[in-house]
């Protein structure tokens, strides 16, 4: 089993259409279909997303214009009055959706959740006023540091309600990555648990918030929430620390939703990249409620009778978009689910499909090769008859998973939908449409309407079918980012101008490559930068960089990425020490904590491989390009002429 190859993808010819009873039964339900719209939002996008603004969403207040587009920042539904708390819940308290499940939550270990509709409101409702009775208003920003477990959707959406702005910060990561998000975000208040459940064991939450806010470091925090979850003995700060439960009972459940300008800050979501530290990512309200609700209807293809489970983090995008905006706008019902897929209870996704009917599933490859290891006899001891459709997110799917998904879960009657996005883009950008689009393995097929995405060199030249070249999009889309938290500049230069076309035009850089077929599929092949994708999570080679030298051992560091079986990819360090210090077994066991201690478990390199020295090009750049040949095995490749010292290759390649 490995990461698809060029070589590998280009010989990927099968076709799996969608049977003519799921195309029948399909919101989009033929070719034809996806095709019509397709060229009806490319000819004229601005009057396909207003056309279905008016449709599918509430508006307090319609907008004056869809689109103002001043490059690379763009408003959509300008002076537009929305909140989607508002769509994601009081909308459907007027239908029979009233007392239609919301949230089916599946606890560790073994304790579960069903909130209404009308029972989900009414907390987000009671917890709105919490926040604002601790002082939280329009425009102000809330740290969510929390497990996988209900209140994280109520915090969420109780931020959305009255306008304030969340910075989720994913529960595995530790307390000094926590405090640069909640430092750079300026939250005002923390929402937090005592602890969550991870694998089998309980992890702390309150006491990474309690270090994270050490000696005053975060000097905007006034406040912190924390929900008894695991019920451990927690410290709380007089003044400070607040019990959820305790303010939650007093609250009054009686908070309209606030109308919200279309363009207002919704949330701010940390992601990693290429350069310097993790950049806060900005969406705003209206498009992103708009395209996170079509996305959600069109590819997920939810019915009333669905019921629909992605099983990211909240932490994540895909847990923003497809756990609970999307999925709730849309009034359907969502599961969330505390476990992870783990050597002790190989059955555990298979268990919840079972116990609550699964129909529409979405998970990430790297869980689909951990669940192909532990063998198929798991999942055929459980009913998974009610799965209907399937999704995968996060990275490259490799055919061989893919055709394990497709027999052993999906019974070879459920489409796949391989959907290709970021956290930049707020919504999926390319995937096939379940009952129009026949999938091909390993491929995300085409472009959802809408979406004008291409393939080009850095000039912007199209490249030519089975080219290899830069993924982008062409023309500004609902849910795109805004911009870079507090940083207008590092937005522009990060993904607007790495391609720069003759006609000035501005184009939105993925940071992926890609390559499309003689049947205008799309396949994407991985990062083109020096980002690297660990168990479908994102990680900064210079993050990971940086973690390692503020070691006093660490003289230098480059970090790459080695091709890895189960996680895609294992982060691998190349490491020079300072003065005396000697390379050693425990040194190495000390640097992986030390990574783990900086920024979370998810970045734990591999292997650490002490060097002398590292190669470096005559100016002083370190050729990654060499180091990652040499983590993964291979022959050196490529020039390497520009290299300042040739014998510190010899070196490396002696030790390895
Ligand atoms: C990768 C996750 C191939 C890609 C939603 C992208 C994928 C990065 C796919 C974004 C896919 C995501 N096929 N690669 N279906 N989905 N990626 O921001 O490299 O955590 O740029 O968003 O994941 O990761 P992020």
């Amino acid at each position: 089993m490995s990461q698809p190859t060029i070589e590998s993808i280009l010989q990927e010819k099968r076709l799996f259409p969608p049977s003519a009873e799921f195309s029948q039964n399909a919101q989009i339900k033929s070719l034809e279909e996806y095709q019509h719209l397709y060229d009806k939002a490319k000819a004229d996008p601005e009057a396909f997303w207003d056309q279905l603004a008016k449709s599918e969403l509430h508006w307090f207040q319609k907008w004056d214009k869809v689109l103002d587009w001043q490059p690379p920042f763009a408003k959509w539904f300008v002076n537009g009055k929305i909140n989607i708390s508002y769509n994601c819940l009081d909308r459907h308290l007027t239908t029979w959706r009233k007392n239609k499940a919301a949230i089916i939550w599946e606890g560790e270990p073994g304790d579960s959740r069903t909130l209404t509709y009308a029972q989900l409101h009414r907390e987000v409702c009671q917890f709105a006023n919490v926040l604002k009775s601790l002082g939280v208003k329009k425009g102000d920003k809330v740290g969510v540091y929390m497990p996988m477990i209900p209140e994280a959707a109520v915090a969420m959406l109780a931020c959305a309600r009255i306008g304030a702005v969340h910075s989720v910060v994913f529960g595995g990561f530790s307390a000094e990555a926590l405090r640069d998000r909640l430092i750079d975000g300026q939250a005002k208040l923390v929402i937090t648990a005592d602890g969550g459940w991870r694998k089998d064991a309980i992890v702390g939450l309150k006491p990474q918030v309690d270090k994270a806010l050490e000696a005053g470091a975060v000097p905007s925090v006034e406040n912190v929430l924390v929900v008894q979850r695991t019920k451990q003995e927690v410290n709380m700060q007089e003044g400070r620390d607040h019990w959820w439960h305790e303010l939650q009972q007093k609250a009054s459940a009686d908070c309209p939703a606030e109308p919200m300008d279309s363009e207002d800050m919704l949330f701010i979501l940390y992601t990693s990249g290429s350069t310097g530290k993790p950049k806060g990512v900005v969406h705003s309200t209206g498009g992103y409620n708009l395209y996170t609700h079509m996305t959600t209807k069109w590819i997920f293809d939810l019915n009333d009778t669905d019921v629909y489970w992605c099983t990211a983090d909240v932490g994540w995008i895909t847990g923003h978009s497809y756990i609970v905006y999307g999925p709730l706008s849309n009034g359907a019902t969502t599961v969330m689910y505390e476990g992870a897929p783990r050597g002790s209870n190989p059955g555990c996704f298979w268990d919840v499909i079972e116990k609550y009917g699964v129909t529409v599933f979405y998970t990430a490859p790297t869980a689909i090769r951990a669940f192909i290891k532990m063998g198929e006899q798991h999942p055929n001891a459980r009913d998974l008859s009610s799965l209907r459709l399937l999704g995968t997110v996060g990275e490259p799917i490799n055919p061989e998973a893919w055709m394990w998904y497709h027999k052993v879960i999906g019974g070879e009657r459920c489409p796949i939908v391989d959907t290709w996005w970021q956290t930049e883009t707020g919504g999926i950008m390319i995937t096939p449409l379940p009952g129009a689009i026949a999938s091909k393995p390993g491929s995300a097929t085409r472009p959802f309407p809408g979406i004008l995405a291409d393939i080009v060199d850095l000039d912007g030249n199209p490249a030519g079918d089975n080219e290899g070249g830069y993924l982008v999009v062409k023309h500004p889309w609902p849910s795109m980012m805004r911009t870079v938290y507090g940083d207008d500049d590092r937005f522009r230069r990060t993904y607007w101008e790495h391609i720069a076309p003759k006609d000035g035009k501005y184009v939105y850089f993925a940071g992926d490559g890609a390559r499309r077929d003689e049947d205008g599929y799309f396949w994407v092949m991985g990062r083109v930068d020096d980002v690297l994708n660990v168990s479908g999570h994102r990680l900064g080679t210079m993050e990971v960089e940086s973690a390692l030298v503020s070691h006093p051992a660490v003289a230098e560091a480059a970090v790459v990425g080695k091709p890895d079986e189960l996680k895609g990819e294992e982060v691998v360090a190349f490491v020079t020490l300072e003065g005396t210090y000697q390379g050693s077994d425990e040194l190495s066991k000390e640097l992986k904590s030390h990574v783990v201690k900086e920024i979370g478990a998810i970045a734990r390199p591999g292997e650490i491989r002490f060097t002398d020295a590292l190669p470096k090009t005559r100016s002083g750049k370190i050729m990654r390009r060499l180091l990652r040949n040499l983590a993964a095995g291979q022959e050196v490749s490529g020039d390497t002429s520009t290299l300042e010292d040739r014998s510190v290759l010899d070196k490396l390649r002696e030790g390895t």
